[in-house]
Parts: structure tokens; C-alpha cells; sequence
């Protein structure tokens, strides 16, 4: 009941305005971000590699209308991947990017901008022998997300795609994108969607899931699971067995902050794992998809707004 309406608050720069005012630096914001420096970043995935954990790192942020702050974008991902490498920890740990934070949304050539960006981005986790995986925002940006992953592909065709499970379209985009080398990171689903596109109850979504997964799982590619639920993850299990699937032929993938117990339990099964790590003072439009996923944690964020 309470998804929609956050999902709206996601978007609305009143609040949040309102509550990146106030000082969150711990409680529920700290659980899902560990900090807001490429310092913090790079201390929290040392941390996870040594556990025996893959990562891929998100710099915050997303709509940007305003051609500096996304070549501010552009530099925190170089910054981060030099920092990556020094620290001899980039061939456990790539980069996932938002389109819209380099510029695919501004008025004039968005979508030139964010190629051009996203290519710089590319050519830098190339350098430091890693990879990209592009994230997939809201339905009005899939085919331009789509497009620009096209071009991509053409000078690095190691770049990965992300697919939301609860769009009509998807089964169709897994078959389409299931041919070899090609990395599809495969979500339920995150944003505010009206029926026209998307499934509204749970139960389609999570049937919607598994028919995409079995398109990628039986296709040439590499299908990167991403999902905290227990039966996505035991259906993607048997369906590696059905394939004939070896372990690292696919990957599991879930969020920083969320049942980290699985996430070393599948590792220490010989699963690839790997951790969507974000960081940055953006956090605001992460934290309440967060929230919608589990309004429960809503108390603990209220909490920690009034007890700072
Ligand atoms: P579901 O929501 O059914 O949750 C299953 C179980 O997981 C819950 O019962 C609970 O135990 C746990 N859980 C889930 N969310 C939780 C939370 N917030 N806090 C605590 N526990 C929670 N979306 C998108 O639209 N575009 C994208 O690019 C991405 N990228 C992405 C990358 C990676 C690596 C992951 C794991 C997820 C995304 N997502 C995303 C988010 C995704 O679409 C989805 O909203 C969440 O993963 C929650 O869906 P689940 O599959 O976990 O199932």
C-alpha cells in the first residue's frame, strides 16, 4: 500500500530537500550506503572481496539536467576506478552507471552526451580491466538505455545490461540480448510503472521473472541474477543444473545492506556473488526505492531523522 506513494516521494525534490537537510549519516541511510567519499567506497569493497564477494559500485545519482554535474559524474567513476586499481582491487569489482546522471535527460543532444560519457567511463574500467553494467531507470528511458547499450557494445561489447522483470516488453529483450558475451543483470523491477507497461501484483512480477530467467539461463549468454528473494534464487539454481550451467557461467547479484547472510552463504557454496555497493550524497532517490521494496524499514528511517 505504502509503494506507490514512495516511490512518488522518490521524485519529489521538496522532500527531498527536506531530508538531505538533515544530518542521516547512521541509522537506516548507513545500512544501505556505506558512505558518501571513493575513500569509503573503496575500504567497504576491499572489505566485501576479502569475504569472499564480488562488487560492482554505484556512484549516486540520477536526473540530471545540468551538463556539469555529469561530467562531475564522469570524473567520480575515473576517480573511483584509479582508485580501484591502487588498491588492487579491480579485477573483483566493476561499475554500474545510471544513464540519466551523464546527461541522457538533458534537453539538448541528452543522449549524445551520455554516450559520449558512458564510452569515456567504459574506456577507463577497460584500463583498469573491469567492467560496466548500465542500470535501467524508468520505461521511458529503456529504449534509449537500449540503444545507447547497442552502441556501446560496438568498441566494448563486455558491457552489461540491466532488465526489469515487471515490463511487458522483457521476455522479448532477454531473447533478444541472450546471445553470447552479452551480460544481462535481470531485476524485478524498482519504479513507479502504470499497468499500461508493467505488472502491478507481486505474483505476475515474480512470475514475470522466472520466464525471463529461463530465457537467459538456456541462452548463449551470461545472466547475472539479481534478486534477494530466496525462490528467484532456488529457481535459478535448478535451471543452471537443467542447462547444464557450471558455477561462474552466471552470477548472483544483491544489494549492499540486504540479507549479507546469503550473500556469504552462496559465495561460500561456490557461487559467484557479487554486491551492488552505492555511494555518494545522492542518496535520497536510492534510499526510498529502498523503502517502497520494504516499507517497514520506513519506522527505522523515521527514527533516524528525529533521533539525530
Ligand atoms: P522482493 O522485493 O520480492 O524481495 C524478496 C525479499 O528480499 C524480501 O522478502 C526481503 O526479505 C528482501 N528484501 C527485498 N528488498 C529489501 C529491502 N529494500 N530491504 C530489506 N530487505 C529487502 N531495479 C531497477 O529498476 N533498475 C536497476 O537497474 C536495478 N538494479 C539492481 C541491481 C541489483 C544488483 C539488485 C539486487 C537490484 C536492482 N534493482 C534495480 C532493484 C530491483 O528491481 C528490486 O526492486 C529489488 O531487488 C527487490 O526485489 P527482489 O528481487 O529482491 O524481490
Amino acid at each position: 500500500m505504502l509503494r506507490q506513494p514512495l516511490l512518488m516521494l522518490a521524485r519529489s525534490d521538496k522532500v527531498k530537500k527536506a531530508v538531505t537537510a538533515m544530518p542521516v549519516s547512521s541509522g537506516i541511510v548507513h545500512r544501505y550506503v556505506p558512505g558518501e567519499s571513493t575513500e569509503s567506497a573503496v575500504d567497504a569493497t576491499r572489505e566485501l572481496i576479502e569475504s569472499g564477494l564480488h562488487v560492482t559500485l554505484d556512484f549516486l545519482g540520477e536526473d540530471t539536467f545540468d551538463r556539469e554535474q555529469a561530467d562531475a559524474t564522469v570524473a567520480a567513476y575515473l576517480d573511483l576506478l584509479r582508485s580501484l586499481t591502487e588498491n588492487g582491487l579491480s579485477r573483483n569489482a566493476e561499475v554500474s552507471v545510471k544513464l540519466s546522471a551523464v546527461g541522457q535527460a538533458l534537453p539538448d543532444q541528452g543522449e549524445k552526451v551520455a554516450l559520449d560519457n558512458a564510452r569515456s567511463i567504459c574506456q577507463a574500467a577497460r584500463n583498469a580491466g573491469t567492467t560496466v553494467t548500465l542500470d535501467m531507470e524508468d520505461h521511458t528511458t529503456t529504449d534509449s538505455t537500449l540503444g545507447i547499450l547497442r552502441e556501446l557494445r560496438k568498441d566494448f561489447p563486455e558491457t552489461g545490461a540491466v532488465l526489469q522483470a515487471y515490463l511487458h516488453r522483457t521476455e522479448a529483450d532477454c531473447r533478444d540480448l541472450a546471445y553470447e558475451g552479452s551480460r544481462v543483470r535481470l531485476c524485478k523491477g524498482a519504479y513507479n510503472e502504470p499497468e499500461s507497461v508493467a505488472f502491478q501484483d507481486k505474483h505476475e512480477v515474480d512470475k514475470a521473472y522466472v520466464r525471463a530467467l529461463k530465457v537467459l539461463m538456456a541462452g548463449q549468454g551470461y545472466p547475472m541474477i539479481a534478486s534477494h528473494d530466496p525462490r528467484m534464487i532456488d529457481i535459478a539454481g535448478a535451471l543452471a543444473t537443467r542447462n547444464g550451467r557450471a558455477q561462474g557461467s552466471y552470477e548472483y547479484q544483491m544489494l549492499y545492506g540486504i540479507r549479507p547472510d546469503e550473500q556469504r552463504r552462496l559465495a561460500e557454496a561456490g557461487e559467484k556473488m557479487r554486491v551492488y555497493l552505492p555511494y555518494g550524497q545522492e542518496w535520497y532517490g536510492y534510499l526510498m526505492r529502498r523503502l517502497a521494496e520494504r516499507p517497514s524499514n520506513l519506522t527505522f528511517f523515521l527514527h533516524s531523522l528525529v533521533s539525530k
